[in-house]
């Protein structure tokens, strides 16, 4: 990632009126997170959730905030300020290098579409995640016309495609955001 485009991504994905469409406080609530559980966050950023995902599980509870991308990590971590129950895990495109067993969650907001071979880093998700975790989804809508150009999005059907061959069924989903889908799964029986 070349400066430019990181300023750039920063400024698309911190930026404060992003909140409008977003709704972070109403996704977060959605998530039903409990004090005390450990969570993943797939493809944090510069860390827009990051904080209240960690303000949601408390400080007995614990986010790895996973990016393939050292810059966008460090700039995450120095956002962090003082909070202490956020481990910064630099993944890999392929694998996200979760502690093995320890996630009750794992939450990927806008980053499904980013991914090179989804399928396979959901098959590796699923195996670092204990069988009862479940994995939420957000990404884009189709047919919207405020976001990614249509050809770069993941439709909800080619995610739960990609999803069930990693061993995942829909359990349920939230119609909360005007823009995006909010699928939650659990590994199939
Ligand atoms: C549009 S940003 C979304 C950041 C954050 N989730 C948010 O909503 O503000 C997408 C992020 O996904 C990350 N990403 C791309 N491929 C990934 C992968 N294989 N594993 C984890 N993160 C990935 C990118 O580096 C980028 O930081």
């Amino acid at each position: 990632m070349t400066p430019k485009e990181l300023a750039g991504a920063l400024q698309r994905q911190l930026n404060p009126r992003r909140a409008r469409w977003q709704r972070p406080a109403a996704l977060v609530r959605a998530l039903g997170l409990r004090r005390g559980q450990a969570i993943a966050e797939i493809g944090c950023g510069p860390g827009y959730f990051t904080p209240r995902l960690a303000r949601a599980v408390g400080p007995s509870g614990h986010v790895y905030a996973v990016d393939p991308e050292p810059a966008v990590l460090d700039v995450m971590r120095r956002r962090l300020r003082g909070v202490r129950n956020v481990t910064p895990v630099l993944g890999r495109d392929d694998d996200p290098l979760l502690p093995r067993g320890r996630c009750e969650a794992a939450v990927l907001i806008n980053v499904y579409h980013h991914m090179h071979g989804g399928a396979r880093f959901l098959r590796r998700l699923v195996a670092e995640l204990p069988r009862h975790a479940r994995v939420v989804n957000v990404d884009w809508n189709e047919t919207t016309e405020f976001g990614p150009p249509p050809k770069r999005r993941v439709p909800r059907a080619r995610f739960l495609r990609d999803a069930r061959r990693a061993g995942l069924r829909l359990v349920a989903e939230r119609a909360i955001l005007p823009h995006q889908y909010f699928l939650v799964l659990r590994r199939a029986r």
